[in-house]
Formats: C-alpha cells, sequence, structure tokens
C-alpha cells in the first residue's frame, strides 16, 4: 500500500524535516539512535509489546509474492531488495531485517580486529542532491563480537531464515596490505558458520590501500586462499564503481575462473559527479577537498554503468547485485533490467525511509504485469524499459 501525497508516512513526518537539511541533527547520531532502537527489538523480539510492534511493522513494510522469489547462489530470496553493507555493521538487527520487507540484508564491513574507524565528523549528508559522503573507515566492533551477536539474538540457522543474511569482510586497518589475506581468513574462519553468504569488500575508500586489492592477481590470490576455508559460504565480491573497463573486465573473468557466487557492484565513489565546488555546511569545505566515498543519487548512472559493464563482459550466468543510487522502483526496475538479479539499498533509504521497499516491490510486480513477465528471474537482463502505469 503506497502513502497518498497528504498524508506522509510517519518517518517522512518525524524524520523528514531532519533529513531535508545538511546541518541540524548529526547525520551518524542519527543512525547510531535508529540502530539502538532496533537493536533493542532484535535481542527481545520474543517480548509481546516488541513482538507485536515487529509484527505491525511486517504487516506495512512486507509484500509477499511468488514472482519476486528466486533461488541464487544456493539462497532462497523471498523478494530481491536488501539492505546494502555499512549500516548494520556489527549486526545488531540481524534477526528482524525481513520485518522491513528486506529479502535479504548484509551485515558489516567486519574486520578481524575491532576499530573504532575515522575520526567524526565522518558522515555527511548533502540534502538537495538525497546523496552523502562517508569516511566511516570500517568503525566495527570485530569478527569475534559480530558472531557473539548473532549467537545472542539466537538466528535461525542458515537457509532458514526469513530474510538471507549476508556477511561483508574488511581488512583491519592495522593489517598490513600483504598480510590481508590472513585477515579476511581470520574473519571467516569465525563467520562463515553463521553467514549465508559472505563479501570480499576490496573497494571502500576509508581503509588506505585496500582497494589495490581489487588488482587481477591479488585478488585471486585473496579469493583463493578464502576457499581454502572449510564450509565456506558463497564468496561474492564488491567492486568500486571508480574502476576502469579493463579492471571490471578482469573482475568478471576472476569470477568465472574463481566460481564466485556474485559480483555486488558498486561501493562508494571518489568521484564528485560534478559536485566537486559543492560546499560541506559543517566543515566549510567542498565536497573536492574532503575525503569519502560519495553514495546516493548522483552515483545512479556510474553505478548502472559498471553493472552494464560487468554483464557485457561476464554473460548472463554470474549472478549481480546492483547498488548505488536507487531510490525508487524505476531505479530498481533499471538496474534489473540491466542485469541485476539483487538490489541493495543505503542512502536512498535513509531519505525515502522504510516505505521505499514496498513501494519498490509493488513497482517491480507491475512492471511485471505492463511487460508480460512471469517472475523477477525473467526480468533480469530483459533490457525492457520502465513503463509508466
Ligand atoms: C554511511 C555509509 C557507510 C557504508 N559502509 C559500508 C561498509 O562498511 N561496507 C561496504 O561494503 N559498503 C559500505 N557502504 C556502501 C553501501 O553499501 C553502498 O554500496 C553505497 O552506499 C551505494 O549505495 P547507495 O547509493 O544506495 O547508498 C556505506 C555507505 C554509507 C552511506
Amino acid at each position: 500500500m503506497g502513502t497518498s501525497p497528504s498524508a506522509p508516512d510517519p518517518w517522512q513526518r518525524f524524520l523528514g524535516p531532519l533529513l531535508a537539511s545538511d546541518g541540524g541533527a548529526d547525520a551518524e547520531w542519527l543512525s547510531e539512535l535508529s540502530l539502538g532502537g532496533l537493536a533493542l527489538a532484535s535481542r527481545w523480539r520474543q517480548l509481546p509489546p516488541l513482538r507485536l510492534a515487529l509484527a505491525a511493522a511486517a504487516k506495512a513494510l512486507q509484500r509477499h509474492d511468488r514472482r519476486l522469489e528466486q533461488s541464487l547462489f544456493g539462497c532462497q530470496f523471498s523478494n530481491p531488495v536488501g539492505l546494502a553493507a555499512g549500516f548494520d555493521k556489527n549486526g545488531v538487527a540481524a534477526a528482524i531485517w525481513h520485518c522491513f520487507g528486506f529479502g535479504f540484508a548484509e551485515l558489516g564491513t567486519v574486520t578481524s580486529l575491532g576499530q573504532a574507524g575515522n575520526p567524526r565528523p565522518r558522515l555527511f549528508r548533502l540534502a538537495a542532491e538525497q546523496a552523502a559522503l562517508n569516511r566511516m573507515g570500517f568503525n566495527n566492533r570485530g569478527a569475534a563480537a559480530l558472531r557473539q551477536l548473532l549467537e545472542a539474538q539466537q538466528l535461525p540457522a542458515p537457509g532458514q531464515r526469513p530474510a538471507v543474511l549476508g556477511v561483508n569482510l574488511g581488512k583491519s586497518r592495522l593489517t598490513p596490505l600483504d598480510r590481508a589475506a590472513d585477515d579476511y581468513a581470520a574473519s571467516l574462519e569465525l563467520l562463515a558458520p553463521l553467514a549465508d553468504y559472505v563479501v570480499i569488500n576490496v573497494s571502500s575508500p576509508n581503509t588506505p590501500g585496500l582497494r589495490e586489492l581489487q588488482d587481477e592477481t591479488l585478488l585471486r590470490q585473496l579469493v583463493e586462499r578464502l576457499r581454502r576455508q572449510p564450509a565456506c559460504p558463497p564468496l561474492l565480491v564488491k567492486i568500486a564503481p571508480d574502476l576502469e573497463d579493463a579492471a571490471i573486465d578482469a573482475v568478471a573473468r576472476l569470477a568465472y575462473d574463481e566460481g564466485l557466487a556474485a559480483v555486488i557492484a558498486t561501493n562508494t565513489s571518489l568521484d564528485r559527479f560534478g559536485l566537486g565546488a559543492r560546499l560541506l555546511s559543517q566543515t566549510g569545505r567542498s565536497l573536492a577537498e574532503e575525503a569519502g566515498g560519495l553514495s546516493g543519487a548522483p552515483l545512479r548512472g556510474r553505478a548502472l554503468a559498471v553493472l552494464r559493464r560487468l554483464r557485457a563482459s561476464a554473460g548472463p550466468d554470474l549472478p549481480l547485485i546492483g547498488v548505488g543510487g536507487i531510490d525508487s522502483a524505476e531505479a530498481a526496475w533499471e538496474r534489473i533490467a540491466a542485469g541485476a538479479c539483487l538490489v541493495q539499498v543505503y542512502t536512498g533509504w535513509i531519505y525515502k525511509g522504510p516505505e521505499l521497499v514496498p513501494q519498490i516491490l509493488e513497482g517491480l510486480l507491475a512492471q511485471l504485469d505492463g511487460h508480460g513477465l512471469p517472475s523477477i528471474a525473467a526480468a533480469v537482463g530483459c533490457g525492457l524499459p520502465w513503463r509508466e502505469a
């Protein structure tokens, strides 16, 4: 059920004004506040008041339809819309993401050593552009803490969860680049039994040197090392939007050779997409001068182009996950029609609120009807344009 423009949903009513400008409530503080509430709800979800509240959220936000379901790399997805990595870095709300309508959620990035990340402020709203700049630097409690938290939440076993749960792994800042594989492997060993899939994140712009691991030789060594983990979950790689075409082709080649489960495109960008002169009111400096990765609406075109390139060089068999600037059903359709089996949202979900997920799912179903397609799986890579209802 959509919300009529005259009756804004509670998210828009209460948070809309806070999210409408760059200043005011600090972006990271707002995120932490919401996550704190979600953590309590996830941990104590059996208590009657919380059970009722979560059931009400699920009723409002979930859309069940067989046409949205897919089976990919051994995981059953109830729908193609997921929460992107970086919001629930420590897995505090792992047990309840399905209540928000998501078919999957990616926890992390988690590193083998817990770390504080970069100094604050490190997350900035660009409200007029529906975008964000972040240089969080993998702030997280570490792989062992994530494992403990997931165990404390008593999640169903992988394969039996209402939403698929991926775990996104990064390199600890203190670990030198030539020891990166050991660092990822240590996290994987702890988390493999709990993850439906694992993402090798080599694309965050906020850990010095990390993106060098996208080099074909280094990435191949890393994947081969991680694959040696007994009972290794499906392995995915997440890439940056700033790769040259030749490097994108190399990832596609590697994915085929190494049997990667999927590739996720894309992380945040170092490009400023023509917004270099835009001043950040919090620091008084321009986007060109500020470090960090750009996400949200300005990233949409580039993330789509990278996905298209991947699809062209990898062919139709490699599952792709599209992320970057998806903030509407139309943007999600565009990514699926270009070859994404699944999509993820982050910045758009913050600005639009939880209603975005059912809006996307309803919009996708309407496109299937309009184009006479039987399922989302049939729409992947179909190249058909968005049709206005
Ligand atoms: C505040 C913030 C933190 C993020 N942290 C991570 C992270 O830890 N790991 C990761 O792989 N991506 C991270 N991302 C990138 C998102 O997962 C996503 O790839 C990117 O933001 C593009 O999607 P969007 O335009 O929908 O936000 C982060 C993004 C934001 C805005």
